[in-house]
């Protein structure tokens, strides 16, 4: 048996257990008949494993709570489980619904999971109960066999091969990759404004911008009143709602980022919560707490919902303990334990996807950033509850402007002058030139480290288009310098300049599993949407951002930063998260590929 459809985690189709029976609907009274299948999907390894259970109510409709029961055929033992309370007594086991959910209509599916550990045979439980009746239905699962014959002139073979397939995109099904087969959500907020410069543009370039608001972006939420003030996280759940009515599901991506220290190495993004002032705890409770359960709020469940994890903060842990504030969102232990805390509420709802920060390839390129920030983004997945499992990936250069591919640079180590061009000044000996070779690397890194070979990658192709005029079709030059510099689509002064670029554009726009090992592009940070404000202010606004140099367009003197060369940033920028029109209009101008 092997499984078209593996839940994300699934290490091996040798290691998926699915166990169906043939639909029979019992009945115990006239009035309730209860009938009931069982999907039960193990991931597993040499002493443990983790089950996603999916419970299909095919009897009446269940209002006053629900128990599952069975029996484990062997000496597995429940370690932690999600959405249900989990009981055991020796082989017995009993799950509970959630408070939060004690009706099952029927036809309806409630997804639970649990880690054990186990030792010698992991059988699956041979009957499963719900409310005291026996659950005999399975009619989620499709069985296809397909035979072909083989001719050799003195020998015929026949092979058999069967496949188990379950329907794609089953309420509350956790799938290999969410974007597959689903559209974006559009966020009216950021359609209004696009349209409203739009119409005030007018003319073929005001057609360009209308065409941005085709696509989706994410939801920050990058304040706790975030969650409440305006159209609020239940506005944009619900708007998904009303997109996917035509039936097709609706991805929405939700930024989660609030860390104590936010921002860490730098000023733009600074935001609320400090660690010295009780962060972490306020992080947890007035901020995950209340995201989770809006989430979990079973009419969301059919949308695919993707939790964007923490820019910047783990891989600020790598290179940035220099500055006091990471340093104390280091030693304090708060961004491994904000993030964390994140992972275990959000990897507990069935229809949240969650991507975890990787900076880009020329912030951790270097083989001297990119090991320990394994190590550390590793370590921090594998303590959660879920472990390697609590994520469907990771994601790279959010609201940055590293290019996905530099088309005239495919070789880090050509020899140009007799120097590779990795050790060209732009490069600085980083040999991942681009997001896709990056990306691949670390996936592959990842995978060593104990990740699931199914993880996926996303790239932020919302800035790194690098089109326009300028963009160049080819390298030429006798000096590795006069090589890279002729030939490189990334035109910013310095790999280390971030805020508000001038020249970058809009990219690929988002599209489902684009290469191999990447799930998709994705539009995290909205076009338009500032890096920090220009000028200097007075002091953090009310949010607790403030001026950040890297955003002054005359700033020349961050040594680590930028090398001393001009930031590249645009004038007249408000704060960041602000709609800065004219850095959209930039945008627009230089996307590759045009729009
Ligand atoms: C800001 C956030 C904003 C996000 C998207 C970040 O730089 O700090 O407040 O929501 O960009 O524009």
């Amino acid at each position: 048996m092997s499984a078209t459809k593996l839940a994300r985690g699934g290490a091996a189709a040798a290691a998926l257990t699915l166990c169906s029976g043939l639909l029979i609907l019992a009945s115990t009274s006239a009035n309730a008949a209860p009938g009931c299948s069982v999907d039960y999907r193990v991931n597993q390894w040499d002493t443990g494993f983790t089950a996603n259970v999916t419970l299909n109510n095919l009897g009446d409709a269940i209002s006053g709570g629900w128990t599952l029961e069975w029996d484990f055929p062997g000496n597995q033992k429940i370690t932690n489980g999600w959405s249900a309370t989990f009981a055991q007594s020796g082989q017995h086991v009993s799950a509970k619904n959630p408070s939060w959910s004690p009706t099952l209509p029927t036809g309806a599916s409630a997804t639970i999971g649990f880690n054990a550990s186990y030792s010698g045979a992991n059988a699956t439980p041979p009957s499963f109960k719900l409310n005291g009746t026996t659950c005999s239905g399975g009619p989620t699962t499709t069985t296809s066999t397909s035979t072909s014959t083989s001719t050799s002139t003195s020998t015929s073979t026949t092979t058999t091969t069967t496949t188990t397939t379950t329907t794609p995109g089953q309420p509350g099904e956790h799938l290999a990759n969410p974007y597959v087969g689903a559209k974006g959500y559009l966020n009216p907020d950021y359609v209004a404004n696009v349209n409203s410069l739009a119409d005030a543009t007018g003319g073929a370039l005001g057609t360009s911008m209308r065409k941005v608001a085709q696509n989706s972006t994410a939801v920050w939420m990058d304040r706790i009143g975030a969650i409440t003030a305006g159209r609020g996280l239940t506005g944009h759940l619900d708007e998904a709602l009303r997109q996917s009515s035509g039936g097709t599901p609706v991805v929405i991506q939700v930024v989660v980022y609030d860390l104590p220290n936010r921002d860490c190495a730098a000023l733009a993004s600074n935001g609320e919560l400090k660690v010295g002032e009780n962060g972490l705890a306020r992080y947890k409770a007035e901020y995950i707490d209340p995201i989770a359960a809006i989430l979990a709020d079973p009419k969301y469940r059919d949308l695919r919902i993707v939790g964007i994890i923490e820019p910047d903060s783990l891989p600020n842990l790598v290179t940035n303990l220099s500055k006091p504030k990471c340093a104390e969102a280091n030693s304090s232990g708060a961004y491994v334990q904000g993030i964390q805390y994140a992972l275990n509420k959000l990897s507990a709802i069935p229809n949240v996807y969650n991507y975890v920060d990787i900076g880009h390839s020329g912030w951790l390129g270097w083989d001297s950033n990119m090991g320990p920030s394994v190590q550390l983004i590793a370590n921090t997945i594998k303590g959660t509850t879920k472990g390697v499992n609590s994520v469907d990936g990771f994601v790279s250069n959010m609201a940055n402007t590293s290019p996905t591919d530099e088309p005239n640079l495919p070789d880090p180590n050509l020899n140009v002058g007799s120097q590779q061009l990795r050790s060209a000044t732009f490069y600085q000996w980083n040999p991942y030139f681009d997001e896709a070779d990056f990306g691949t690397e670390m996936r592959n890194r990842f995978i060593s480290a104990g990740f699931p070979s199914g993880i996926g990658m996303l790239i932020d192709t919302s800035r790194n288009g690098w089109g326009g005029p300028n963009r160049p079709t080819g390298a030429s030059g006798s000096t590795v310098d006069a090589y890279v510099n002729s030939g490189r689509i990334d035109r910013k002064l310095h790999r280390g300049n971030w805020c508000n670029q001038a020249g970058s554009g809009i990219g690929e726009r988002p599209t489902a599993a684009p290469r191999a090992g990447f799930d998709a592009y994705v539009w995290i940070k909205p076009p338009g949407e500032s890096d920090g404000i220009a000028t200097k202010t007075d002091g953090p606004n009310e949010e607790g951002k403030q001026h950040d140099p890297m955003c002054d367009p005359a700033f020349r003197g961050d040594e680590q930063a930028n090398g001393r060369n001009l930031t590249g940033a645009m004038a007249g920028a408000p704060h960041a998260g602000s709609w800065f029109p004219a850095g959209f209009t930039s945008l627009v101008q230089n996307a590759y590929p045009a729009l």
